[in-house]
């Protein structure tokens, strides 16, 4: 797929079938994930793969019940290495960490639509609960949820902001 075309036509996908997503494609989604650029290249980032039901449903609830959370098939949750990046960066290493995660989620969630695959990112969740249900070391904090599943519905595109409201330019 065209870069353009897949940034254009990408939606957040809530409704999956009914049916699994092999390894070999969560891995290739991993691994476009890490092709994000990270900080220093030090890639302060996790991933936790979650297809067993029971830890589906927990995570779920963490999300507060959010119904495609509780349908995905797949959650990929996507952490910040604080620990990793403050090393080097001290008190920035917990932004640059955070936009770690951030930039791996974008990576992939544009893999996932690549590939037929339907995405969406998660970002309401109690940290607390996600962190426990994960036995998440101090130091990783859980920044995204990904659902993921081969898709059971087109979302239309969402509304968009004027560019005037959300760029200056300084020439
Ligand atoms: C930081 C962040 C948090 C989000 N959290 C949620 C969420 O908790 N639940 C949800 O259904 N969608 C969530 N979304 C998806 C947005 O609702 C979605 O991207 C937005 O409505 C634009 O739609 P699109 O992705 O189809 O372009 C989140 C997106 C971002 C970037």
């Amino acid at each position: 797929m065209n870069l353009n075309d897949a940034l254009q036509s990408r939606r957040s996908v809530r409704r999956y079938e009914d049916r699994p997503v092999l390894r070999e494609h969560i891995t290739a989604l991993l691994e476009a994930a890490e092709s994000a650029p990270s900080a220093g290249n030090l890639r302060s980032r996790r991933y936790v793969v979650i297809t067993r039901p029971e830890m589906r449903k927990v995570i779920a609830m963490a999300a507060f019940g959010q119904s495609q959370v509780q349908s995905a098939p797949v959650l990929v949750v996507v952490c910040a290495d604080v620990k990793r990046s403050s090393a080097r960066y001290g008190d920035r290493g917990s932004l640059y960490a955070i936009q770690d995660a951030d930039a791996a989620v974008m990576c992939l969630l544009l893999a996932a639509h690549d590939m037929g695959l339907g995405a969406c990112w998660i970002g309401a969740f109690d940290d607390l609960l996600v962190r426990e249900a994960l036995e998440l070391q101090d130091g990783i904090l859980p920044v995204a949820i990904i659902s993921l599943g081969w898709p059971s519905e087109s979302p239309a595109a969402a509304p968009k902001r004027h560019s005037e409201e959300m760029i200056r330019w300084i020439e």
